[in-house]
């Protein structure tokens, strides 16, 4: 069974995959990644971000995400756009703005913070050209989904500070949402956020913001569940905490979903793996709702897990050498 037949065959409107620029020269992973009854739909893991697109200010280039939504397009897969805003984007972004500012003597310690204001002005505009690119290269509804806002919450449920929450507080949220749909009025708009998958004070914050918009017209479709798990560490009620979601007149995605495992992989941690990725899916199968699943990219060679958690990995239903592991099966029991 291939797993976009499966899932659209439950009602789902796609089983996606993260995919990266660098890994495109690899024939062996492209070919698995083009075959849209497997993936439905594609989201560029890095090359539609804002430290991507616009590398210095003022300078766009959209060569690295147009030729993941080209891929595509080619494909028959629907693309969603990956990210607008997220702090971590930023921190890379402000560093540089940082150094141009000072090459070009703008930075004036009387003028307070001219950095932070010069950003938020400048976001809007940001926000507009990017996702209008990809609008205007494709003219028809080919970007389903954008992930607007990435992360705007602490585990604590309190929101994460950085430059554009610290200038004008949560209120960015609004600023961004607008200038996305303004520039794509077809494309469904997304909060995406990590440890969301469970009830707790981070899916509560969220819950309240989405009512919030909602309660205020600002254009909010969905939330995006991203799903970085730890096998046998689920947090319990999934289906539940969707649920919640969904009652507020939203859809909801699971858009990066990995299931990561301190390695070495053994033959246990990857049959707890498999029940785990059922797990998920079974939860997002059960709400109508929910519309899609999105693996983070599909194959353990290219994982972002090994880099950033020390010591884990093993995190997708794909091994090494491309070859499916239980997991896979694990995927399709759930649907
Ligand atoms: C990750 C990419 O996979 C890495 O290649 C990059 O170095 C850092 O970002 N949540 C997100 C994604 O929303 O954008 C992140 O992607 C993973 C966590």
């Amino acid at each position: 069974a291939k797993l976009n037949t499966v899932a659209k065959a439950a009602g789902k409107l796609y089983f996606g995959s993260a995919t990266d620029n660098p890994e495109l020269s690899d024939t062996a992973y492209v070919s698995i990644l083009s075959d849209s009854t497997t993936f439905g739909q594609i989201t560029p893991g890095n090359s539609m971000k804002w430290d991507a697109t616009e590398p210095s200010r003022g300078t766009f280039t959209f060569t690295n995400g147009d030729t993941i939504a080209n891929l595509a397009k080619q494909n028959g897969q629907l693309l969603r756009g990956h990210n607008c805003v997220w702090k971590v984007d930023l921190f890379v972004k402000l560093w540089r703005y940082l150094i141009s500012f000072f090459s070009l003597g703008i930075i004036n310690s009387q003028a307070g913070f001219p950095l932070e204001t010069s950003i938020m002005r400048h976001f809007p505009a940001f926000s507009r050209t990017t996702a209008a690119q990809w609008w205007a290269t494709t003219k028809d509804k080919f970007v389903d989904s954008w992930d607007v806002v990435n992360e705007p919450f602490n585990d604590d449920g309190t929101v994460r500070q950085f430059v554009m929450s610290q200038t004008i507080g949560i209120g960015y949220v609004d600023v961004a949402l607008k200038a996305a749909r303004a520039a794509d009025p077809n494309a469904k708009l997304y909060i995406n956020d990590y440890n969301i998958e469970g009830p707790g004070a981070k899916s509560t914050a969220m819950l309240n913001l989405v009512t919030d918009l909602k309660a205020r017209g600002i254009p909010i479709d969905g939330v995006g569940i991203q799903g970085h798990l730890i096998v046998g560490a689920l947090p319990g009620d999934i289906q539940q905490n969707l649920e919640a979601f969904t009652a507020l007149g939203v859809e909801v995605a699971i858009t990066e979903l990995d299931i990561r495992m301190t390695l070495p992989a053994t033959p246990a941690l990857l049959a707890q793996q498999q029940k785990d990725y059922q797990t998920v899916i079974s939860a997002c199968n059960a709400v109508p709702k929910c519309v899609g699943v999105t693996i983070w990219d599909y194959t353990d060679k290219y994982s972002w897990i090994p880099g950033v958690f020390s010591g884990q990995g093993a995190a997708l239903p794909w091994d090494q050498n491309l070859v499916k592991k239980p997991a896979y099966d694990g995927i399709v029991a759930g649907f």
